[in-house]
């Protein structure tokens, strides 16, 4: 985030604060359908709309350096492998079998040499043509060029590497996230370390994890006991870019910031940023680490959550800087989010069953809520004349 950016987001956080709310976002109340979060026929359009039309987070650059490096998606639904081959060259590709579809690559080998599938042992070089059939002489006539991997589009920006899920697309980041990307250039996250990644499944929907960091409204009551101290009379400022969303939300320590000439304002020092990239990461901003949430969905009930955590290694040095970082891993991962968020929220997957709601109600200040279902909306139904709530 550019230094002009981050005096322009506490000045304006200064002023909500004074006024004692949250930055407009909708305007008024929303009523949100339950079945968003049940119905086979909306997961399935958001299956072929978000899930299909957008690049997606496939993890640090750090870990696709070397050739024959590799990262695996966590997602069973699109299952690429991203690998540098030997000309330094990053490429992705379903992770298929041309033969029979077995899955080639499962995570077990450091480097990869070439892609050799487990089932009858086809070989393909890491620019995903085939090399060698065994007993070829079974397949007289086979056309090896047309049984290359179904290659996928795939680059490397601001530390990340981007896949895309559809074959043939192309990847704009630019235009795609618009001043979010800008802002997130400026947090290096090519300059952190990966320290660690966790997959875990959780009996809820996709958009309803989500959506728990998407509002403050919780924090005093949900983490009560944990969060709620850094953000007391907390209020947020908000940023859309396309269905993109910048959270900033002031921290109890926000009115210190005046003691300080502007020149020297650092805004991670006073407020929390937070990253919507749409359609499935949430990214989470601290002085000298960085959490990286997807939300990956198997069913309407069901969903596959990641959490990548960076760091900058001169803040965490020695043994003492690695208890530090596991003791902040475990706050973050095992309590607040795990404990806390995603807790509640399979709970409330579990009451839409029995429940007496049809909607969820929204109150103004959980207005991005809103905004993201507006965003989803627009995909999942086309065909409605589709207004925004923002006028
Ligand atoms: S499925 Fe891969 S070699 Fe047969
Ligand atoms: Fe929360």
């Amino acid at each position: 985030m550019r230094h002009e950016k981050q005096v322009e987001t506490l000045n304006k956080l200064l002023a909500l604060r004074e006024q004692g709310r949250d930055e407009e976002m909708l305007g008024e109340v929303v009523h949100i359908p339950v079945r968003n979060y049940t119905d086979p026929d909306i997961f399935e359009r958001e299956m072929a709309t978000a899930f299909s039309d957008y690049p997606m987070i496939a993890g640090h650059a750090s870990s696709v350096r070397e050739p024959g490096s590799y990262l695996l998606s966590d997602w069973d639904r699109f299952p690429y492998v991203v690998v540098r081959d030997r000309d330094g060259t990053l490429r992705a590709f379903l992770n298929v079998c041309r033969h029979r579809g077995a899955r080639l690559v499962s995570g077990e080998e450091d480097r990869l040499k070439a892609f050799v599938c487990p089932y009858h042992g086809w070989a393909y070089g890491l620019d995903g043509s085939l090399r060698s059939v065994p007993k070829s002489y079974a397949f007289p006539g086979l056309d090896r060029c047309k049984y290359s991997l179904q290659e996928l589009p795939v680059t490397e920006r601001m530390g990340l590497v981007w896949v895309h899920p559809t074959s043939g697309a192309t990847i704009d980041l630019d235009s795609h996230l618009g001043a979010i990307g800008d802002d997130i250039e400026h947090f290096a996250i090519g300059d952190l370390v990966r320290y660690c990644k966790t997959s875990v499944t959780r009996n809820a929907n996709w958009k309803l994890l989500l959506k728990t960091y998407l509002e403050g409204y919780h924090v005093p009551h949900l983490h009560r006991t944990t969060l709620a101290a850094n953000f007391k009379k907390g209020v947020i400022a908000h940023y859309e870019h396309g269905p993109h969303i910048r959270m900033a939300a002031a921290r109890t320590n926000i009115l210190d910031v005046l003691d300080v000439a502007p020149e020297s304002w650092r805004i991670l020092d006073y407020a929390s940023v937070y990253y919507l990239l749409f359609p499935n990461a949430f990214f989470i901003m601290h002085p000298d680490y960085v959490s990286i949430n997807a939300f990956y969905p198997v069913a309407p009930d069901r969903t596959i959550w990641t959490h990548e955590m960076l760091y900058r290694e001169s803040q965490f040095q020695g043994e003492r800087g690695q208890a530090a970082l596991a003791k902040r891993f475990k706050f973050t991962n095992d309590v607040v989010f795990d404990q806390e968020d995603f807790a509640i929220a399979e709970r409330v997957q579990e009451g839409l069953r029995y429940g007496p709601n049809e909607y969820h109600t929204l109150g103004t200040e959980e207005g991005l809520i809103g905004i993201f279902q507006q965003s989803i909306d627009s995909l999942i139904y086309p065909e409605r004349a589709y207004q925004s709530a923002r006028g």
